[in-house]
């Protein structure tokens, strides 16, 4: 055993049972803020001074002055001066924020996402924080769900991209990096499966829908290293997931061989109880420490339970060993027991937080996250255009950071009107808000004559961030207000337009894609998102964003989502008449804009898609290799994708599968052969009996820029 764990293994047998069963808590840092006694909702915890000061971590302290402060008198009350994790949802940036996660992953960039991640871990660490809550990569297809803004879409195979890239950011060089966090993915597992996308509502699928769509994101995560795992709210096979042992102890812990620490989501050990699977407190927490939680976040089921569970016997005092050891192995390898402020630094946090270098990178991603979804002839606006107005609730409205923002500041933020004014001038800026972004107030008449006097009109609409993450469910998912009424008034008008969302989610805009000539999906961009959009919008940046969650034609046909089955009675192409097969009478079955989509400034064309064998052995490889040319006459990316359709199993599989894709730079009229490499461990899916194979047979190969234009080829896995 290594010096270290012989080290905390003393510690370990120095401490009393209720010293340990303490550090396995994890509370707000009000309780070592305040003066008085706790009131209001902590007062339910009953917390006392002793559980107090023995409590292994605080979440949501952030601030290099506090958390010292914190630390400082927590180890002038604690017996065996055992320091302290400062844990916090740094989710997009800590006080650089950058794009919403939804946002960043339209950036089909994972290296520059990793960049964010490295900010973000070096900003919270002066700050204190050892650990962040992040990446949350709950897979989704249901946008009337609010948390849909802190993942980063509806494939399994790029959300594990993505996972990885976060883990690697926040940890970089390893945890004893002072200027790295702890990353904590979440919410294990499934959470973003809600039904009808009420929050916190029951969660139900097949375990193969599970371990194909639900699971690789997590696994990603655990394979890239990442220091901990939280439990989600919801349940897994009807049982929650905080006290879920198969999920817990034989898939993460047995199959997947994590070895970190798990903690619950907020309540949710006590949750276990409204849930109906504990009778009340003590049965929660036997069995969530059966189940393998070693931290109750914000519930106090274990300080009040397991010292009486172990004494008659019902808990063996070693899986509490076990937790707390897992605890302190994490404390050790933050260093925190050789330097409890580890990277708080007052003096730094003053000149690194949101310093220039940190924006520059916002308003970078913030460009590469946005999606053209449709341009008529109307952008990119030429500088010398003339007057612009920007009219509607978000003109200049600083609340664009989105929801889970941490320590960024609206005031901070850089608003649509600051950006264009940067961009060509006051002079040449009219600005009307319309009408607010939830409520009936409306001023047409405003809007009409800002309008009327300028020759180009931005129209910066959208929900409110309080509209999306948690508990932010919405049943229908339009503009809301009189967003639409405003929207029609102003583009009756026949100028050129461009409407510019700011959302947490996709939204049902249907009627405002028939209307409108240009629409831009800005998404919540972050502190620099004014100045990305008006580098978009007058063409210092061509937009190069491609969706990574389908945005529905009408709520009514959520879920909706491009890696489905083909059913036994597809519709088959959109217009097709027959009624007997898998369609609707009022809608298309297609979304609006399907997963990949995003147009450029430019054109691409795509031909030769060829496979240079359309035989695949099981060590074998095939090259597919497809030309894209740029014919248009500017410079542009594009995200070149390629999906696989298993078209005959020993179980159903999806229509098309995310396999690869390539991000490219193409001058005008330039073209580039692109190749993909296909061997047989990317055809491997979970078989009738949870077998990771592939099975010999049929396969097409498709490339194309989204996942609905596509080329395709086929051939046979032998
Ligand atoms: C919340 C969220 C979780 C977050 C935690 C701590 O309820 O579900 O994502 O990390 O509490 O704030």
């Amino acid at each position: 055993m290594q010096n270290n764990e012989v080290r905390l293994k003393k510690l370990l047998e120095s401490m009393t049972l209720k010293e340990k069963i303490s550090q396995m808590l994890q509370i707000a840092p009000n309780f070592y803020l305040r003066q008085g006694a706790i009131t209001g909702p902590m007062e339910e915890l009953e917390l006392t001074e002793d559980i107090i000061y023995n409590a292994g971590s605080v979440l949501g302290a952030a601030g290099a002055e506090l958390t010292m402060d914190i630390q400082r008198k927590y180890l002038e009350n604690n017996r065996h001066k055992i320091p302290l994790i400062f844990m916090a949802d740094v989710i997009h940036g800590f006080r650089t924020i950058f794009p919403i996660p939804l946002a960043m992953a339209c950036s089909w960039n994972p290296e520059l996402v990793e960049e964010s991640a490295r900010v973000a871990a070096k900003e919270a660490s002066i700050a204190g924080i050892h650990v962040t809550f992040s990446p949350m990569v709950d897979l989704v297809r249901d946008p009337r769900w609010g948390r849909v803004m802190e993942s980063t879409g509806e494939d399994p195979w790029l959300n594990s991209l993505f996972a990885r890239a976060f883990v690697r950011g926040y940890q970089g060089k390893g945890l004893s990096d002072k200027e790295s966090v702890a990353s904590c993915v979440k919410h294990f597992a499934a959470y973003g499966a809600v039904e009808a996308g009420r929050d916190y509502n029951t969660v139900d699928m097949s375990e193969r829908t599970l371990r194909e769509y639900y699971l690789p994101a997590y696994k990603a995560a655990v394979d890239e290293g990442c220091a901990m795992v939280m439990t989600a709210f919801t349940t897994v096979d009807s049982i929650p997931s905080t006290v879920n042992q198969w999920l817990l102890r034989d898939l993460l812990r047995g199959e997947w061989g994590f070895d970190g620490v798990i903690i619950s989501d907020w309540g949710a050990v006590k949750e276990t109880i409204a849930h109906g699977v504990a009778a009340d407190g003590q049965e929660a927490a036997e069995k969530a420490i059966k189940a393998g939680v070693d931290i109750e976040m914000m519930s106090s089921e274990y300080v009040h339970h397991l010292e009486s569970l172990v004494q008659k016997g019902i808990v063996d005092e070693a899986l509490i060993d076990e937790a707390v050891m897992r605890i302190l192995k994490l404390k050790e390898q933050l260093g925190l027991f050789e330097n409890p402020y580890r990277g708080a630094d007052p003096e730094r946090e003053k000149t690194v937080l949101l310093c220039d270098e940190h924006r520059k990178l916002a308003r970078k991603i913030a460009a590469q996250s946005m999606v053209l979804l449709k341009n008529q002839g109307v952008l990119p606006f030429d500088k010398n255009i003339g007057k612009v107005a920007i009219i509607g609730p978000y003109a200049e409205a600083n609340h664009i950071l989105g929801g889970w923002s941490c320590e960024g500041r609206n005031e901070e933020a850089v608003t649509l009107k600051q950006g264009i004014v940067a961009k060509i001038g006051q002079d040449n800026v009219i600005v009307a808000e319309g009408c607010d972004v939830m409520g009936e107030q409306l001023n047409l008449s405003s809007a009409i004559a800002a309008a009327q006097q300028a020759d180009a009109i931005i129209l910066a609409l959208g929900e409110h961030p309080d509209m999306s993450g948690e508990a932010g469910s919405r049943a229908f998912i339009t503009l809301p207000g009189k967003q639409l009424v405003l929207a029609r008034a102003v583009l009756e008008l026949g100028k050129p337009t461009v409407v510019v969302l700011f959302n947490g989610r996709p939204l049902e805009i249907t009627e405002l894609d028939y209307i409108a000539p240009a629409i831009l999906e800005a998404w919540f961009p972050g502190t620099e998102g004014g100045n990305a959009i008006a580098d978009i919008l007058f063409g210092d940046v061509n937009p190069s964003g491609r969706l990574t969650m389908s945005f529905p034609y009408t709520v009514g046909q959520i879920p909706v989502y491009y890696n489905c089955y083909n059913t036994g009675r597809p519709k088959g192409r959109e217009n097709n008449e027959f009624r007997f097969c898998s369609k609707y009478l009022d809608i298309p079955n297609a979304p609006l804009y399907p997963f990949g989509y995003g147009l450029s400034y430019t054109t691409f064309q795509y031909s030769d898609f060829v496979l240079d064998s359309n035989k695949l052995t099981v060590d074998g490889a095939i090259t597919a290799s497809v030309t894209v040319t740029n014919t248009g006459k500017r410079a542009g990316e594009e995200v070149v994708q390629l999906y696989i359709r298993d078209v005959s199993a020993s179980v159903v599989r999806p229509v098309k599968e995310l396999k690869g894709f390539q991000k490219i730079y193409l001058e005008p009229g330039e073209s580039r052969k692109v190749n993909f490499i296909i061997t047989e461990p990317m055809l491997r899916f979970h078989r009738k009996d949870f077998s990771f194979k592939s099975e010999p047979g049929h396969f097409i190969a498709f490339v194309g820029p989204n996942s609905a234009q596509l080329l395709e080829q086929p051939f046979e896995l032998v």
